[in-house]
């Protein structure tokens, strides 16, 4: 198999994308604030704002939308899709949400209670929010390596099993209503967990009598990385991870949007019954029937079809070679990356690259700035305009180790050519970066601000 495997499927419809002029992308910046949220997509040429709920569907997919019933109850949607979730996840129960942070929503209200922490290896902004929103307190213990952005650690996701220990040791089980851990690690740069930490995390939980959840979006992704890279699993199928991996857990999240390759959906998955029982309350109070769950029957079909999909080798090759192949022509042109690069997206070390911009200027900002005015590319902040926040005790603002702008790749979308342009787009920037300024607020919420805050620049 090459390095960078051709994409194993080939295009049946297109959707035409246009590049807008120089003026009008500076026009649109400055009706948006400056956040790149604000655009309208049609003002976008490649847009790599997220890899979520952006993939192309199959035609396998398309075909079982028409499969859909929507019966408000008991509808064969959404039995198909409960087949698909024993045969990979193995939970006695599951209940389809409309997206990842409903499961995240039903999960806090029902465990977490005012002041209480909650353990991940990096909990992704959703869920980081959703704990905050339950008065809880979301806490991050990935391994140092995962702040050294040259570090070229195989499972750069891997929780810190030492601090894991002394931090529950430190707050008291009775503290910790529910413990995570988020594959592949999303805000520490789509990095993957090892089968090893993950048997590491689950016996530390459970010695400890800790409910165990895993935020499961990129699941697929992570199981391939264990293939290729964990000694032992060459000759595992990504089926075969997958069931091992879910076995170490009690329950899961997941957002539908990334591995299962639809524009929409999720799951909350447990095995405990109790708490099934009250997940289905909230589910019917927030969401809908416990059989549809915020979702149209079609949506079940085309997330079961999915599921598949997402797990499919030669697919998986495809994907993670094609983020491969993004990450090394930017090493080739000397733009700072995480290395290695992640499963579903390269990440841009804006603080490397604009040194002279220090983090109250957001460097990150700066660059998803730049990357819309050069090449009408829309990618995300994931640095201090998303995660820095005052410490709760002195009010002093805490900023994350690292300003980064994640390049996501949606899942069968766009094509080597796409990914050339975007490559020159990023070496022209660098080529001028000392010129580029910083930004601040012109408004900003208290909570995931970085959807909705308005900028100005310096
Ligand atoms: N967990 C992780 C690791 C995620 O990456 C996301 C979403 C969620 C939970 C929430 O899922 O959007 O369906 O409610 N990540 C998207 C992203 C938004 O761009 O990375 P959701």
């Amino acid at each position: 198999m090459p390095i960078h495997p051709p994409e194993p499927f080939r295009i049946k419809v297109v959707e035409p994308i246009r590049l807008v002029n120089r003026a009008e992308r500076e026009e649109a910046l400055r009706q948006a604030g400056y956040n790149v949220f604000a655009l309208r997509a049609e003002d976008v040429f490649i847009d790599l704002l997220t890899d979520s709920g952006t993939g192309a569907m199959s035609h396998d997919q398309w075909a079982a939308l028409l499969h859909g019933d929507e019966s408000y109850a008991g509808a064969r949607s959404y039995e198909r899709l409960a087949e698909a979730m024993q045969q990979i996840f193995g939970f006695r129960h599951f209940m389809p949400t409309h997206q990842g942070r409903a499961a995240e929503s039903i999960l806090t209200a029902l465990l977490v209670k005012e002041g209480q922490y909650v353990p991940s290896n990096m909990h992704f902004d959703t869920t980081d929010a959703n704990i905050r929103a339950r008065g809880g307190r979301p806490v991050n213990l990935v391994i140092p390596q995962a702040s050294q952005p040259t570090d070229r650690h195989p499972f750069k996701g891997n929780m810190d099993i030492q601090k894991l220990r002394l931090f529950i040791q430190d707050v008291g089980v009775e503290n910790i209503p529910v413990g995570m851990i988020t594959i592949t690690n999303n805000a520490g740069g789509g990095q993957p967990v090892s089968m090893e930490n993950l048997r590491a995390v689950a016996a530390t939980y459970r010695e400890f009598g800790i409910p165990f959840f895993i935020d499961a979006c990129r699941f697929a992704e992570n199981a391939y990385f264990i293939k290729l890279r964990e000694p032992g699993y060459q000759d595992k199928n990504t089926l075969e991870i997958a069931h091992e991996i879910f076995a170490l857990a009690d329950g899961a999240t997941m957002s539908a949007k990334k591995d299962a390759i639809v524009n929409i959906g999720g799951f909350l998955a447990m095995n405990d019954d109790n708490l099934y029982q009250n997940a289905c309350n909230e589910l019917i109070l927030r969401e809908g029937f416990v059989t549809y769950g915020g979702l149209a029957g079609r949506d079940l079909d085309a997330m079961a079809v999915g599921l598949w999909e997402g797990l499919d080798e030669h697919y998986l090759a495809y994907r993670l070679g094609q983020t491969a192949y993004l990450a090394g022509r930017l090493l080739e042109k000397g733009i700072p990356i995480i290395e290695p690069p992640g499963g579903h997206a390269v990440y841009l070390d804006a603080g490397r690259l604009f040194p002279h911009i220090p983090q109250s200027d957001f460097p990150g900002q700066a660059l998803a700035v730049e990357l819309y005015r050069q090449g009408a590319i829309r990618a995300v902040e994931i640095g201090s305009v998303m995660f820095a926040h005052p410490d709760p005790e002195t009010g002093e603002m805490v900023y994350p180790a690292l300003e980064l702008v994640r390049l996501a790749i949606p899942r069968r979308v766009y094509t080597q050519s796409h990914l050339d342009y975007v490559v020159e787009t990023i070496a022209s920037i660098a080529e001028r970066g000392e010129a580029v300024r910083g930004y601040r607020f012109t408004y900003a919420p208290d909570l995931l601000r970085h959807f909705t805050a308005r900028f100005e620049p310096l």
